[in-house]
């Protein structure tokens, strides 16, 4: 049978190429995403992967949606929590409410994404789940103080994660891209996306389809011994 699984922000960008990637496996996928109708439909026209929406911020809207996926599709084997946004400010300058957004989504997101199917998990033996955080999880960075908490944040959940359902075949891993060429990345202005690029050792920034790779690895039916660990994908920008 066809395992299936949700990715979260699972239209564009890193998490469009994990959807793509996943049903390439052979995974039944579904799409969320919060708020761009026009990218989502373009999406399922071209790739045939289903999309829903809702606010990953929102557990009760998580809840409701994951209910939904499950009654389309079936248990919900991967779960792949990838949504996430910006808000950067250097740390005098940010707001509570840029403060409260990151977290909110980024953060409490994973929560409210992994939370309402980890029963299901437990009870069949089986759940893989990758919670894409990031190199500035791992090193910071200069006007990111809300993003670099909620990714470092992810790699103690997925950790904690790895130990708690371990005994019921559930693996939690991370994966942290380093800088890719989405339209998240090319948001930072110019001169310090050329400035980024020359701390990259490979020259270039990522594509979406290198971390959709590690996440395909991850989420293996033979990959269950690999659990609470963090892939780094960054062109040897940073080594954790
Ligand atoms: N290191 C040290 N100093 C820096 C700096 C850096 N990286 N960046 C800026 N500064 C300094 C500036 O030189 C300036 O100093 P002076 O006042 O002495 O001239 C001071 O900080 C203020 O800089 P700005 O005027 O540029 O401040 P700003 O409020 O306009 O914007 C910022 C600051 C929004 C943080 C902007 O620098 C920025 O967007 N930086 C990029 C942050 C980044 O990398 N984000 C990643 C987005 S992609 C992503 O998140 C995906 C992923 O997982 C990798």
């Amino acid at each position: 049978m066809a395992r299936v699984a949700l990715v979260t922000g699972g239209s564009r960008g890193i998490g469009a190429a994990i959807s793509q990637a996943l049903k390439a496996q052979g995974c039944t996928v579904a799409a969320t995403y919060a708020g761009n109708d026009a990218a989502a439909a373009a999406f399922t026209e071209q790739t045939g992967i289903k999309t829903y929406k809702w606010n990953a911020a929102d557990y009760g809207a998580s809840k409701a949606g994951i209910a939904q996926v499950e009654a389309d599709l079936g248990p919900i084997d991967i779960v792949v929590a990838n949504a996430g946004i910006t808000r950067d400010a250097p740390f005098h300058k940010m707001t509570p409410e840029q403060w409260r957004e990151v977290i909110d989504t980024n953060l409490t997101g994973v929560f409210n994404t992994i939370h309402p199917v980890w029963p299901g998990m437990r009870e069949r033996k089986f759940g893989r789940i990758v919670v894409i955080s990031s190199i500035n999880g791992q090193k910071g960075q200069f006007g990111q103080v809300n993003y670099a908490a909620t990714k470092a944040g992810d790699l103690g959940i997925v950790k904690s994660l790895a130990h708690e359902g371990a005994r019921f075949g559930i693996t939690a891993n991370a994966v942290c891209p380093g800088y890719i060429a989405t339209e998240m990345v090319m948001a930072v202005p110019e001169k310090v996306r050329e400035a980024i690029i020359g701390q990259i050792p490979t020259g270039r920034l990522g594509e979406p389809e290198e971390i959709a790779r590690c996440v395909a690895f991850l989420v293996a039916d033979d990959a269950g011994f690999i659990n609470g660990s963090t892939i780094s994908a960054n062109g040897a920008q940073f080594f954790a």
